[in-house]
């Protein structure tokens, strides 16, 4: 089953602005990714997934990077320091799920991570972050893509230079999180810095960190000359966002969901959990989500606090049809 390789121009054919997904831990499952694909998404990516993890052969990490064909074109994201092991990871998540990019996560911010040097502590060491791609690159037969943020620090900005020490060792792809390690997920998102990163390398960057509406989405992408665009808290409990930009990029109007297809969108994506995990654990996982999409319409506050209490699907859908109908009020 050897598919074609991926070619990363096929997301900018056409002249094309690519709008990806960004990977959030605990968010981008297979649900998410499958649901943002079917709104617009051109690319998304799974949950970070520790290298170590695949090397110790733990099974429950593995699953966190299945792909199915609804969720193409799909990258798989990697985190870890090790080259060897990050290079081993990616060949064999590879060769038994098929991505079409592999993407390396140095921006994760989070002190467990950090302390063993992973995620964004490797752009205090630019050698070793080199190292690590140009491992993964000679080891996975698909395209690289680094996910990387402003720099450490305010002090230790370095996305252009760090970018230039990963294009050199075969990435592919880049996208870059306006914003610090230190900052986390802080306002503001630094268009400078992603500007001069744009500006630093050949290949292709995507500029991350607060695109919330076409109107972020503009200008992020007017102001920094960035190719496309990644998205995380914007298209949660609102996947349609991939479709709203499109429709500014190409110049059509676009009408937004009405609040009954809000809760349609979200009684979908409820009911795809509770079909994959079961009812306990898909109730449980779809919390935090249904919130989101619950966000601003009348009674959502109580509809929450009710369904964070339930375990009990039917319950849920009741409480969703609920909101629905006060919406129609
Ligand atoms: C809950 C959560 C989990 C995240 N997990 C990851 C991750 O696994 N890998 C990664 O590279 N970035 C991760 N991020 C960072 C996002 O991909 C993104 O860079 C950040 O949220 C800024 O983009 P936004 O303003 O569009 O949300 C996460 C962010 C959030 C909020």
């Amino acid at each position: 089953m050897e598919n074609k390789r991926f070619e990363i121009g096929s997301l900018f054919s056409g002249g094309r602005v690519p709008l990806a997904l960004a990977p959030m831990a605990g968010v981008t499952d297979r649900v998410m990714r499958a649901i943002c694909i079917e709104h617009g998404a051109d690319l998304v990516t799974t949950e970070m997934v520790s290298a170590k993890a695949v090397h110790y052969k733990d099974k429950k990490t593995a699953e966190l990077a299945l792909l199915s064909d609804s969720e193409r074109p799909a990258a798989i994201q990697i985190f870890g320091s090790d080259p060897a092991i990050m290079a081993e990871s990616a060949a064999e998540l590879f060769d038994r799920f098929r991505p079409e990019m592999i993407d390396i996560n140095m921006g994760c911010p989070v002190a467990k991570v950090v302390k063993s040097g992973d995620g964004s502590a490797l752009m205090r060491d630019p050698a070793l972050a080199g190292r690590i791609v140009r491992a993964v690159t000679d080891a996975a037969p698909c395209p690289v893509s680094v996910k990387f943020r402003a720099g450490w620090d305010r002090d230790s900005v370095n996305a252009p230079e760090f970018a230039r020490v990963l294009e050199a060792n075969g990435a592919s792809l880049l996208c870059i999180h306006g914003r610090t390690k230190t900052q986390m997920y802080a306002p503001p998102v630094d268009l400078d810095v992603i500007r001069e990163t744009v500006n630093a390398v050949s290949v292709p960057v995507l500029g991350n960190g607060g695109v919330n509406t076409p109107d972020d989405a503009v200008k992020m992408l007017g102001y920094t000359g960035c190719a496309g665009l990644a998205i995380a808290r914007g298209a949660c409990g609102s996947p349609w966002i991939f479709a709203a930009v499109r429709a500014r990029l190409d110049g059509r109007e676009y009408i937004p969901p009405s609040p009954s297809e809000r809760i349609a969108a979200a009684l979908r994506h409820f009911d795809a959990l509770v079909a994959w995990l079961g009812q306990k654990a898909g109730v449980r996982e779809a919390r935090k989500h249904l919130g989101w999409y619950l966000f601003g319409l009348r009674g959502a506050a109580s509809a929450r606090l009710r369904i964070n209490a339930t375990e009990d699907p039917d319950e849920v859908r009741s409480i969703l049809g609920q909101i629905e109908e006060a919406s129609r009020q």
